[in-house]
């Protein structure tokens, strides 16, 4: 039996349907900048994608493009205006950045107020804290929050199973490891240096492939009816000159998986749903 395939768009729906309620309820349209330096062709469409989110959700955006050049000094001074510009209420530096730029110390300049990314240490210790010694509703990172959005929107239980999560970036693998522990799964993180990887995701009751390798998952390294979400996105060479979109997992994995998201249109459109949701947030907490 084929796999249920759990498409991104209907919850990223609902998950745009709630930001845009919220937002009308603040005094002032939430507003959102993006900052982005270079010319990286995936960093100018993922921008491109989130303004045009903004609009549909009923948000202010405003984009700050600045060259490869751009200095550090630069760049703390825009994020320091940016703090200080209570019209403004989240701020993103979409990754990557050009290579001289320190990409850790950037994040920490950002107000964690405004840290629609949830990627400031301050953010990241509140989510491993399960939001712990905080008033204020947590800021965390978007494609997680969306994973668990979509694990619920398709009634998929997470709380008691085991969540195997494969990748342990900063932006995906450790904060999604996060957030299903907050969930009340039990989890594992495998990575680059997991011996036998294959024993350890077929562990898996949710299976969460964020490794960067196109089609490292293959049929035999998942558990039979698990749900598999794949967080990879890869062009590779199709038939012909074309570009294909694929993922962290092997298409023959639908023939085991219970559930498995697709790519393209899978995860993608909820990271940027939730980005949308995280500025309402910010802009919530910034009311005086
Ligand atoms: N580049 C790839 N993913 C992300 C993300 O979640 N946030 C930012 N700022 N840049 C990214």
């Amino acid at each position: 039996m084929g796999a249920r395939i759990l498409a991104g768009a209907p919850a990223a729906q609902a998950i745009l349907a709630q930001a845009s309620q919220r937002a009308v309820k603040l005094p002032d349209r939430p507003h959102l900048v993006l900052v982005r330096a270079g010319t990286d062709p995936a960093s100018l469409s993922y921008v491109r994608g989130k303004q045009r989110h903004a609009d549909i959700a009923g948000l202010r955006s405003t984009v700050h493009a600045l060259p490869e050049s751009v200095t550090l000094p630069e760049l703390l001074a825009l994020i320091a205006t940016l703090n200080a510009d209570r019209d403004v209420h989240g701020i993103l530096i979409q990754l990557p950045l050009p290579a001289h730029l320190p990409v850790a110390l950037l994040q920490e300049a950002v107000d964690p107020r405004k840290d629609v990314d949830g990627f400031h240490p301050l953010n990241v210790g509140r989510l491993w804290t399960g939001g712990g010694g905080s008033d204020h509703p947590l800021l965390a990172p978007c494609t997680p929050l969306g994973v668990l959005a979509l694990l619920r929107h398709y009634e998929i239980p997470v709380a008691g199973r085991r969540a195997v999560v494969v990748g342990r970036s900063d932006i995906v693998g450790r904060p999604m490891a996060a957030v299903l522990l907050g969930a009340d799964a039990t989890v594992t993180v495998a990575h680059r240096q997991t011996s036998d990887l294959g024993a350890v995701t077929r562990e898996a009751d949710v299976l969460v492939v964020a490794a960067g390798q196109p089609w490292l998952m293959t049929p035999d390294m998942v558990r039979p009816g698990a749900a598999v979400v794949d967080v990879g996105i890869h062009r590779i060479p199709g038939d012909g000159h074309q570009l294909h979109l694929t993922g962290d997992v092997h298409p023959e994995v639908a023939n085991v998986a219970g559930a498995l998201t697709p790519v393209p249109g899978g995860v993608g459109p909820l990271t940027v749903a939730q980005l949308m949701l995280n500025t309402v947030i910010a802009a919530e907490r910034q009311i005086d």
